[in-house]
């Protein structure tokens, strides 16, 4: 009820900012279940079989960026891989979804702001920019609005950031994921046909463990993995050039256990995250950089893995 209030407003504009999304303590309350509870019902779920995966309207294939852990660089992936694929191909159609609801860093790192419209069906249009449709919830909610979503709510604000958004013609959706392995996960393996995701990780322990359980969830859903995305794989000391492995340098071991191909390496550069920060991408800002150019490599990547798919679903389709 509360996101049809926040969707459609009359005048051909959305009406956000005429609704608080802050929900109170009371609410919160009733909506609370234990962790067991939860895990209950979420093994239940899975259990029951993965319902139809509906696509799409006009979008050719769906990419999500996710890690069980947060801070990692998904966001930052996921914003980059979406420009460079822009940069090596034109000629196609690429998109970005926020479906980061909780914590939407997309707008920021797009440099993208403003009330989005409705169009003629009724269909949020996506706001343009680098040449990608983006579609974030932070564009939907006031910045200082905190936002508690919990269940059915997250299901039904990725609904809205899906079918009720005006995405198509697509050649690719990169969807940026929020940390952890849960309702947004789930909701979108289950009602996407998700193409593959890309895991992103940094080298420590922590996020390796943290990382195997998000692989795991991947698995279960029957997304197919593209690969892994190391990031912050060490840092450069500016005065002598020596590599520093701060986070650790369990990558390989990790990736190797879970079966999974390290498709790019990222060292630590502060100009990465000034660029990001700044809602200017590395791709657009430093182009002739080692990481520009690694994006556009693992862009490439993504193109081929898509390729092969369809040319494999061609074949499968023959016979
Ligand atoms: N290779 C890098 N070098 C330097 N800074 C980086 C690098 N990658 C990411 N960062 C910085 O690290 C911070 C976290 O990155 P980002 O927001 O992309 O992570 P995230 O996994 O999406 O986080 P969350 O789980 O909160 O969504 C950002 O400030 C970003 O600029
Ligand atoms: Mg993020």
């Amino acid at each position: 009820m509360l996101l049809q209030k926040v969707f459609h407003g009359t005048n051909g504009k959305l009406l956000i900012s005429c609704v608080n999304p802050l929900i109170t303590c009371s609410s919160v309350a009733r909506l609370k279940h234990t962790q067991n509870e939860l895990n209950e019902h979420r093994a239940k779920v899975m259990g029951r079989g993965l319902p139809e995966r509906k696509p799409l309207p006009g979008v050719k294939s769906i990419i999500l960026v996710a890690s069980g852990k947060g801070g990692v660089g998904k966001t930052t992936t996921a914003v980059n891989l979406a420009c460079a694929m822009k940069v090596i191909e034109p000629d196609k159609e690429i998109g970005l979804l926020d479906a980061d609801v909780f914590g939407p860093s997309v707008p920021l790192m797009m440099n993208i702001s403003g009330e989005p419209m409705l169009n003629d069906d009724n269909l949020i249009e996506p706001l343009l920019n680098y040449g990608v449709k983006c579609m974030s919830m932070g564009l939907l909610v006031s910045g200082e609005n905190a936002v508690v979503w919990r269940g059915l709510m997250v299901m039904q604000a990725l609904e809205r950031l899906t079918r009720h958004v005006a995405w198509g013609p697509l050649d690719c959706l990169v969807v940026d994921t929020p940390p952890g392995t849960g309702d947004t996960h789930l909701s979108l393996a289950q009602n996407l046909p998700i193409d593959g995701a890309l895991v992103v990780t940094t080298p420590q322990s922590a996020a390796l463990q943290v990382t195997r359980r998000g692989v795991n969830m991947f698995e279960k859903l029957k997304v197919p993995l593209i690969g892994m995305v190391e990031n912050m794989s060490h840092a450069i000391c500016p005065k002598c050039g020596t590599k520093n492995f701060v986070f650790g340098n369990e990558t390989k071991k990790s990736a190797e256990q879970m079966r999974l191909e390290i498709i790019e390496s990222f060292e630590v550069d502060q100009n990465m995250s000034d660029c990001i920060n700044s809602g200017k991408p590395a791709i657009y800002a430093l182009p002739d950089s080692i990481h520009a150019e690694k994006y556009r490599q693992l862009a490439n990547k993504v193109f081929k893995y898509i390729e092969n798919k369809d040319n494999e679903q061609a074949n499968a389709k023959k016979q």
